[in-house]
């Protein structure tokens, strides 16, 4: 049994302490913005943030987040507002679109720490991958949204 709370809702999770946080968000919470893409901690489609901390939800287990605040997509604005989201609309940053909940999810953990990161720092702190070749487009929403975030 595990408490936690997911975009400021409590729940108690009755599953295996190794269950990945991805499958509790997704098939407890019903949260499907956060994608599972390799399940080995390579990708980065499955990121959320932690106590404020970008992590892998694919590789953490439900008992390493007991008592703990998870944010995911859903819960990084209530209305899409967040500067790194309108960012993303305004350039336009998505093909696909299956990374890119994961890439605002890392990009938001960035601004948090480096409000006004080099293209450096992004190219340091942003390692999910992105099979629609998007990078570009990232670094420059990521810039925008710069200092706003
Ligand atoms: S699904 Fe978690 S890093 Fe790829
Ligand atoms: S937008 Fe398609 S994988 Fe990134």
């Amino acid at each position: 049994m595990a408490h936690l709370t997911i975009n400021g809702r409590a729940m108690t999770i009755d599953a295996d302490p190794d269950t990945p946080l991805l499958w509790v968000i997704r098939e407890e919470a019903g949260l499907t913005g956060t994608k599972f893409g390799c399940g080995i901690a390579a990708c980065g489609a499955c990121t959320v943030h932690v106590d404020g901390m970008s992590v892998r939800s694919c590789s953490v287990p439900l008992a390493q987040v007991d008592g703990k605040s998870v944010t995911t997509i859903e819960g990084l604005s209530n209305d899409r507002s967040h500067p790194l989201q309108t960012a993303w609309i305004a350039a336009q940053v998505p093909q696909c679109g299956y990374c890119q909940s994961g890439m605002i999810m890392a990009a938001a953990a960035l601004l948090k720490a480096k409000p006004r990161p080099t293209d450096a720092d992004i190219d340091a702190a942003i390692t999910n991958l992105c099979r629609c070749g998007t990078y570009m487009r990232v670094r420059a929403a990521i810039h925008a949204a710069a200092g706003r975030a």
